[in-house]
Parts: C-alpha cells; structure tokens; sequence
C-alpha cells in the first residue's frame, strides 16, 4: 500500500477541490467527446489536420480518465492510499498516453507544415493512410516505451517510502523508490530516452514552426496570410502551452513542492480542456459542424 499525499489533509478545502475537480473532469470529457463525435459525424471534417485533432481529444478522454476519477475518489473519502500494483498500471497508461500525445502533437506540426508550404502536393502527401500510419506509430511508441519501463520495474523491487508526495502516480519523478540491479541501467536508459525524444521532438517543432511562419509570411495577400495562419494557429497555443508546462516540469529543478503541484494541477486540468476550448472556439469548420449539429438535433426533436 502506498500513500500519494495529494493536497494533503486540510479538511475545509477538499469538498471546494472535489467540486473543482469534478467540474473540469466532466467539462473535459464532454469537451473531447464532442470533438470526436463531431470529427467522426460530419465529412466535411474529415482531413487529416482534425482525424489528428479527433485522436488528440481521444488520447485526453483517456489520459483525464487515468489521473481525475482517483483524485476524485480520494478527495471525496479521504482515503489516501493505494496498492503499488495498481499505481504502478497508473502509471504505465499514463506513460504511454503521454508519449502518444507528444508525437501526435509533432505529427500535427508536419502536417500544418505540408498544408501550408507544399499546398499543392499535400493532398497526395498526407492522405487517410498516412495519416493512419503516423497515429498507428504514435501509440506503437508509447506502448513500447512503457513495456520497456515495465520489464525493469518487474524485475525490482520497491524500496522508497510509503507516502509520496504526489497527486497521482508519477514515479517519473521518483524512480528512487524502486531498487535492483538494473534500476541504474534503466535510469540510464529513461533519461536518454527523454533527453533526445525531448530534444528532437522540440527542435523539430520549433523549425516546423519557423519554416511555416515563414512560408505565411511569403504569401502575397493578407487574407491569404491570415487564413493559413488560422489552420496552425490552435495547434500553436496547444504545443506552446504543453511544452512550456513539461518543460518547467522537468527541467526546472524542484524548487517547491508546492510550486510542482501547482504544475501539476495546471497539467492535469488545463491541458484535457485546451484542445476542446481552441478548436470550438476559434475555427470556422468546427463552428458550422457544431451548427449542423444544433439544426439536426432541434429537428430531430420536432420530428
Ligand atoms: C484517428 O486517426 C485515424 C487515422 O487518420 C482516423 O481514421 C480515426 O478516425 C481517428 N480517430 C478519431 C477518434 O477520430
């Protein structure tokens, strides 16, 4: 039995926090599904820029559903604890789909890349098939990894403490608690792992980015240039903004315990709901499936 500390035990604040939680937990889910059900229903949404926004929302309905419903339960009955069986399989699915969702973020950033500046060939570029073929990798990666992680954590033991000081349970940041002969080899092995993929993953992002700035910025009209600009924008605030959180999460030492959790919470609770809120928000081809929908939703309820 392990003890994951959470918000630790001040008794006033854990119902405000439930209800918070449970308000973002639902407000994710419903988000991500809409975004799904609609990527799937309407044809007109059937590109390879939102079967990739689609199997983003897909991978936080899933990556949401790991992480909150424990916390909530926690928080809800103050119970505290739970086996390392079931933290370590936490922490496996959450490894994976994190790992995914990276990728899928980079394979968006290719493709936002091939529109823009290989207008003319991206059709014959990235089709369904590719398409397929990089969400297909995108997992086969993540569930590698977390096989990897797996067979050296099988073959150890744990050996830290009992309570960690955690929301839920990341050992990324605490392999010290497992013990073995080859937990040297696997630290070894995560951290350069973690430092290429990092590296390569956001180098290829940012010289994506630059390569379409610049591309936009060649085109002659500026209705042209905003209207570009607008397909790459969303994907823009979404891998800004979680990059910049994984970055202060892992490169900026622990400075705080309570400076992590805030972190963490913001990790946990804005990144489910950003993708929902960007693309609803902000592109025309979503507001008009969403129209659609209303229009067939109130007609079915004439009828
Ligand atoms: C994920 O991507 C694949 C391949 O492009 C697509 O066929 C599938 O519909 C997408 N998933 C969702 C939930 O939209």
């Amino acid at each position: 039995e392990l003890i994951l500390l959470g918000f630790g035990n001040g008794p006033e604040l854990q119902p405000l926090l439930f209800l918070l939680f449970l308000v973002i937990y639902l407000a994710a889910l419903a988000g991500n599904l809409l975004i799904v059900v609609l990527v799937v229903a309407d044809r007109h949404l059937h590109t390879p820029m939102y079967y990739f926004v689609a199997n983003l929302s897909a991978v936080e309905i899933c990556s949401v559903s790991t992480t909150l419903p424990r916390l909530l339960a926690s928080l809800a009955t103050g119970d505290r604890t739970i086996s390392l069986q079931n933290c370590i399989v936490q922490f496996n699915i959450y490894i994976i789909l994190s790992n995914t969702e990276c990728l899928l973020l980079t394979a968006m950033c290719i493709d936002r890349y091939l529109a823009i500046s290989h207008p003319l060939r991206y059709p014959a570029l990235v089709n369904g098939r590719v398409c397929g073929h990089m969400v297909a990798w995108a997992w086969i990666n993540g569930i590698a990894y977390s096989i990897m992680l797996e067979a050296f954590i099988l073959q150890s033991i744990y050996c830290g403490a009992k309570e960690l000081d955690v929301l839920y349970c990341d050992f990324g940041r605490v392999y010290r608690p497992f013990c073995g002969a080859n937990i040297r080899t696997l630290q070894l092995v995560t951290s350069i792992y973690s430092i290429i993929s990092n590296i390569l993953i956001l180098l290829l992002t940012l010289v994506t980015y630059i390569c379409i700035i610049v591309n936009i910025l060649r085109i002659p009209s500026s209705t042209g240039r905003q209207k570009a600009f607008s397909t790459c924008s969303s994907h823009l605030i979404v891998v800004g903004i979680y990059y910049g959180t994984v970055i202060t999460k892992y490169a900026v030492p622990v400075i705080d315990a309570i400076f992590q959790k805030v972190i963490d919470v913001w990790f946990l609770i804005m990144v489910p709901l950003l993708n929902p809120i960007l693309y609803c928000l902000r592109n025309k081809e979503v507001h008009q499936s969403l129209r659609k929908a209303r229009v067939a939703l109130v007609a079915f309820r004439h009828k």
